[in-house]
């Protein structure tokens, strides 16, 4: 996986502005409040159809009602052109010219592994931080789960809306749509979390000279039965039990929505024991882990995302991370460039109030 280049017109602080990147190392750099961040997120942009902060109307530039990002990259033997345009609160997503017409189309075209330091409350936030975790990660590789969580999040809040207003006769109609999608989520993340696990913990070990034993689990609300089928027989008999009490707090109880996923360190909870370091590395872990898993599943490397997070690591860590980006695509974004710890870069990018100078044009 490859980017080209990003065009910027009227996203967050950018005007109009064009950056390019080399196959290596990228560097995008500039003081803080510049504008390296909104860059790195206008391409992730692509890998989800959304951003990383707010669901979609910030993207555009204050007071501006229109606005777009491109993004020329290559999968493989491919080459595509993706344009995002936002128009007032709707945002159409194109590729190779052509409109998608669901935002799952986009998904597993452009593969990219962030890492930032806003995951860093990973194992220490809240069980919301952990699902969204594991859901962005199986997203592009898995792009009907996408749909099935949006559906699943539609059926939740009509069935909210209900509890709230006391008038249960749709309710066994939800609960049993609740069922059948739930059950369909809570079998991708188990089997995702029994594909990751492995890797993840063969990487803390590396990383810890073989002292730190990572072990993760999923907490489910809903245990995963065999077959998909006794699973959704499971969740119904759940909803049945809870029902009363789903009516008398006018909440839902039950479902993927409530589930969690535990971190282990030598049999000790991370949530209660990890420390700073420990829990920095068990988000390195999985995104390394994330990482592979791309590469295992699709043949192809994907773009490594670096947002100001080398500056943070020890030494060990540094050096673990610099081995495993080596031969990818990398853009990292740092205040100084001397501080990205990366000696063999390609390409500089130095961002200035949303305007690029250097590689930009
Ligand atoms: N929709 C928007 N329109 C205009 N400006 C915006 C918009 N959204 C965010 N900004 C501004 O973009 C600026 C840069 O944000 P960004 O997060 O990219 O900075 P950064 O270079 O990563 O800084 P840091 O080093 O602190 O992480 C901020 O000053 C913010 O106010
Ligand atoms: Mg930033």
């Amino acid at each position: 996986m490859y980017v080209r280049s990003l065009c910027l017109r009227n996203f967050r602080n950018y005007e109009n502005e064009k950056l390019t990147f080399d196959p290596g190392v990228n560097i995008i750099c500039g003081g803080n409040g510049m504008g390296k961040t909104n860059a790195l997120e206008a391409v992730y942009y692509f890998s989800q159809g959304r951003g990383l902060r707010g669901g979609g109307r910030e993207a555009l530039k204050y007071g501006c009602q229109e606005g777009k990002i491109n993004l020329s990259f290559s999968s493989g033997e491919r080459e595509y052109e993706g344009e995002i345009r936002f128009e007032g609160k709707t945002k159409k997503i194109f590729l190779n010219e052509i409109e998608l017409k669901k935002t799952s189309q986009l998904i597993g075209r452009f593969v990219c592994v962030l890492f930032t330091p806003d995951e860093m409350n990973l194992v220490k936030g809240s069980p919301e931080v952990r699902r969204r975790f594991v859901d962005s990660s199986i997203i592009p590789l898995r792009p009907a789960y996408l749909s099935a969580l949006m559906t699943y999040n539609l059926v939740l809040k009509q069935k909210s809306s209900l509890l709230r207003r006391e008038d249960y006769k749709l309710l066994p109609v939800f609960n049993q749509q609740l069922a059948e999608i739930g059950a369909r989520i809570i079998h991708t993340r188990r089997s995702y979390i029994d594909s990751v696990k492995d890797i993840a913990a063969q990487v803390q070990l590396d990383i810890s000279a073989g002292r730190e034993r990572l072990e993760l689990s999923y907490a489910a609300s809903v245990k995963p039965e065999s077959t998909r089928e006794e699973t959704v027989a499971a969740f119904l008999r759940k909803l049945d039990e809870m029902e009363e009490s789903e009516k008398e707090n006018k909440i839902c109880f039950v479902g993927p929505h409530r589930d969690d996923i535990l971190f282990k360190i030598n049999d000790k909870s991370a949530r209660s024991y990890a420390s700073q370091g420990q829990q920095r590395s068990i988000v390195l872990c999985l995104k390394a882990a994330q990482t592979e898993l791309i590469l295992k599943e699709t043949g192809e490397s994907p773009v490594m995302l670096l947002d100001d997070i080398m500056s943070e690591l020890d030494k060990f860590r540094r050096d673990f991370l610099r081995e495993k980006i080596s031969g990818k695509q990398v853009i990292i974004t740092c205040t100084e460039p001397e501080n990205s710890n990366i000696k063999e870069y390609n390409n500089v990018i130095k961002i200035e109030n949303g305007k690029a100078i250097g590689r930009g044009e």
